[in-house]
């Protein structure tokens, strides 16, 4: 029988995270929810136990590093290693362009989306044999800009860039580095905003291949073969998941 892995993903009490570690799970993986929203972890964790999953919660702001720093102790007790990580916490802002944002909206979108996976990576790498592999959770949007979400996609751009110098420095402990853009995947959270008139102008481009709009199974699984040895070969690359929105 192989050696079950360990898989820890952020953000992963809702959307896509939520998906991406009942994945893992299924799958028969170990797997960690680290989140700041300690309730809904709490209920993912029920609910992946109930399904017979090793699983534990680890609530966490990824911005704050002593509390990263107690994580990666908490991970190192509770199952000595890590071979996936998926940092996919992360939020949208909307405050819009560089005039109208405050410093204050342009800071907290930067700590999330791209001081959050540093932090995150550089204490559980230490953790992480080779072999394993890191997926960080981007966006299109860093591709192909979306207007008034300025801080945003400055923030996810960062996430590439770093996911690329990260896929070379630590190549050498043959950890792998790639990255998954969504484009419009629908959680119950873009549920909400579906009828929203900038959204609606996004997904006049999103549907080449087909009405419906991604679903985050659909996402989970592109994460799940990039951190699964089927992608042995693939380092520091970006997937777009947008049905060909990009194009
Ligand atoms: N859903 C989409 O269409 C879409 C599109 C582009 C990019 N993304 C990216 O995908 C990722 C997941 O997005 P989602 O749509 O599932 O969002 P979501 O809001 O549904 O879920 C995000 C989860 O991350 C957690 N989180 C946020 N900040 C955190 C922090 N500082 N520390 C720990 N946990 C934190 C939240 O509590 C929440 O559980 C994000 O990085 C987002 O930018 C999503």
């Amino acid at each position: 029988m192989s050696v079950q892995r360990v898989c820890v993903v952020t953000g992963a009490a809702a959307g896509l995270g939520h998906a991406i570690v009942t994945r893992f799970a299924a799958a028969g993986d170990a797997v960690a929810i680290v989140d700041r929203d300690k309730d809904r972890s709490e209920e993912v964790l029920t609910s992946l136990r109930d399904s017979g999953a090793t699983a534990e919660s680890f609530p966490t702001n990824v911005a704050d590093e002593d509390a990263v720093i107690l994580l990666a102790a908490a991970l190192k007790d509770r199952f000595g290693r890590v071979d996936v990580l998926v940092n996919n916490a992360g939020y949208a802002s909307r405050e819009g362009s560089v005039v109208d944002m405050t410093r204050k909206a342009w800071d907290m979108t930067i700590a999330v989306n791209l001081t959050g996976p540093f932090l995150v990576s550089r204490h559980l790498v230490p953790l992480m044999p080779p072999g394993s592999a890191i997926v960080n959770v981007g966006t299109t949007g860093a591709v192909r800009a979306v207007p008034e979400t300025d801080a945003y996609v400055a923030a996810k751009g960062g996430l590439i860039a770093l996911s690329k110098a990260m896929a070379l420095s630590l190549a050498d402990r043959g950890i792998r580095v790639n990255v998954a853009n969504p484009g419009v995947v629908v959680t119950d959270e873009v549920a909400k905003h579906l009828d929203n008139p900038r959204l609606q102008k996004m997904l006049e481009r999103s549907r080449p291949l087909r009405a419906e709009l991604g679903r985050p199974d659909e996402f989970a699984a592109v994460v799940e073969f990039l951190a699964g040895d089927g992608a042995a070969y693939i380092n520091g690359t970006v997937v777009n998941v947008d049905g060909g929105a990009l194009c």
